[in-house]
C-alpha cells in the first residue's frame, strides 16, 4: 500500500481522569508498535482540563508529559458533521479540517473509557477501535457490569450501592454486618484502584465510604470474594480470540495503585498457575462476559477463582493498559501474538 492511502488512525490520549499519566504510556506504547506502512497516526493529546489537541511533535515526548506546549499543537474538537467524519483544527486562522478513518481511544477511567469520548466519536461518524459507547458506559459501572454478568449466569460478589454520601450510619453497618468483614468499598465508576479500601473492620466503614466518594457520586460494597485474581484478554467482534489467563499473586492487601504500576509485593503469573481445564473454563466465561456486555474490538475480562474452583467476575476494562509489560498485550503474546500482531489485528478488525 503506497503512503497515500495509508489510513488515518486517530491515537487519542491523556484525558480528563485520575489516570492520565497511564494513558500516556499506554498511547505510546501503541503509537510505538503501530504498522505504519498501514497506518498513520494522527496524535490527539487531551490535556487535563479537556481540550483536545492535534499533536505534531515526537510521540516518545508524551510519556513524560512534555507533548503539551504550543509548537507541536493545534487545538481540536471533533466535529458532528458526519460527512466530514474527522476533527476541527482550530488554528487560529479560521478553522481546518481533519477527516479520519478511525480512531482508537487509549484512555483510561473517567471521560475516556466511560463511553463519553465513544459517543462524541460514534456522532462523528468516525469508526471506533474498540467498545462502543453503550458497553463502555455498562463496563464502567461496576453495580451495572455486576448486574448483566449475574444475568449471563455468571457469579458476581454480593454488593450494595450508595448513592448518597450523607447515609445513614446504621445502614451502612447493617450492610456491612451482611456483606461480613473484610469487604470491599469502590467508587462505582473509577479505575487503578482509585479510591479502594479493604475495610477489616465495621469502625472503618464510613471513612472508606468518604474516601470513595471524593472519586465518584456513588460508591459500592462488596463482599470478599477468596482466592485470587485472574484475567482473560478478549479480541474481536464476531468470531472471539481470547489470549493466555493470567494471575494475580498478592502477599498482601489488594492490587492497588502502587501495586499495579510497581509489582512490589505481587506478580503476575501468565499463563495461571491453574490446571488447563481450569483456564478453558475461565477464558469460556470471559467469552460470556464480552458478549454479555456487548463489547467490541477488544477488552479484558478480570474474574475471581476461589478455592473451591468457582469463577466470579470482577469487572472488564474496555481500554486496559496496553504498554508493552501490560497485562492485556502479555496474555496475547503468551498466546503467540505479538504486540505488533495484536495492533495489526485490532486495527484491522476495525
Ligand atoms: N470483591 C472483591 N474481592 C476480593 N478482592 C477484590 C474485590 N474487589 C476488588 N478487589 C481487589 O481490589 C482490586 C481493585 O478492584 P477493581 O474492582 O478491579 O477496581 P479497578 O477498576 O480500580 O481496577 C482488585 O484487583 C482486587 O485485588
Ligand atoms: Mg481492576
Amino acid at each position: 500500500m503506497d503512503g497515500k492511502n495509508r489510513k488515518k488512525i486517530a491515537i487519542l490520549f491523556g484525558g480528563c481522569s485520575s489516570e492520565y499519566e497511564v494513558s500516556l504510556q499506554s498511547a505510546y506504547a501503541v503509537a510505538a508498535h503501530m504498522d505504519t506502512e498501514r497506518y498513520e497516526p494522527v496524535l490527539i493529546g487531551i490535556d487535563r482540563s479537556g481540550k483536545w489537541y492535534l499533536y505534531q511533535g515526537e510521540a516518545s515526548d508524551i510519556p513524560g508529559d512534555c507533548w503539551c506546549r504550543q509548537e507541536t499543537c493545534i487545538p481540536a474538537a471533533v466535529s458532528p458533521d458526519q460527512e466530514l467524519h474527522g476533527l476541527l483544527l482550530l488554528d487560529g486562522q479560521g478553522v481546518k479540517t481533519l477527516p479520519l478513518d478511525g480512531a482508537m481511544p487509549v484512555l483510561h477511567g473517567k471521560n475516556g473509557e466511560d463511553g463519553t469520548v465513544q459517543g462524541a466519536l460514534e456522532l462523528a461518524g468516525i469508526p471506533l477501535i474498540g467498545c462502543n459507547t453503550m458497553s463502555s458506559a455498562i463496563c464502567m459501572d461496576k453495580g451495572m457490569a455486576h448486574r448483566l454478568a449475574k444475568e449471563c449466569g455468571i457469579n458476581v460478589p454480593r454488593a450494595f450501592t450508595v448513592t448518597n454520601p450523607e447515609i445513614n450510619q446504621m445502614q451502612l453497618r447493617i450492610w456491612g454486618r451482611e456483606l461480613g468483614y473484610p469487604l470491599f468499598v469502590k467508587p462505582l465508576r473509577a479505575g487503578s484502584s482509585f479510591g479502594i479500601t479493604k475495610v477489616e473492620r465495621a469502625e472503618d466503614l464510613q471513612g472508606a465510604v468518604a474516601h470513595a466518594f471524593e472519586y465518584d457520586s456513588c460508591v459500592i460494597l462488596e463482599e470478599m470474594v477468596p482466592g485470587f485474581e485472574v484475567g482473560c484478554a478478549v479480541l474481536g467482534t464476531e468470531e472471539l480470540f481470547v489470549g493466555e489467563v493470567d494471575e494475580i499473586e498478592l502477599s498482601e492487601g489488594f492490587f492497588d495503585y502502587t501495586e499495579k504500576y510497581t509489582l512490589k509485593t505481587s506478580s503476575i503469573h501468565v499463563p495461571a498457575r491453574i490446571p488447563q481445564e481450569k483456564a478453558k473454563e475461565i477464558q469460556e466465561a470471559a467469552k460470556v462476559i464480552y458478549r454479555g456486555l456487548g463489547c467490541s474490538g477488544f477488552a479484558r475480562v478480570d474474574m475471581f477463582l476461589t478455592p473451591e474452583g468457582e469463577i466470579y467476575f470482577n469487572e472488564v476494562n474496555t481500554i486496559p493498559g496496553f504498554t508493552a509489560h501490560s497485562r492485556y498485550p502479555n496474555m496475547m503474546k503468551a498466546a503467540g501474538i505479538s504486540f505488533e500482531e495484536l495492533l495489526s489485528r485490532i486495527l484491522g478488525n476495525a
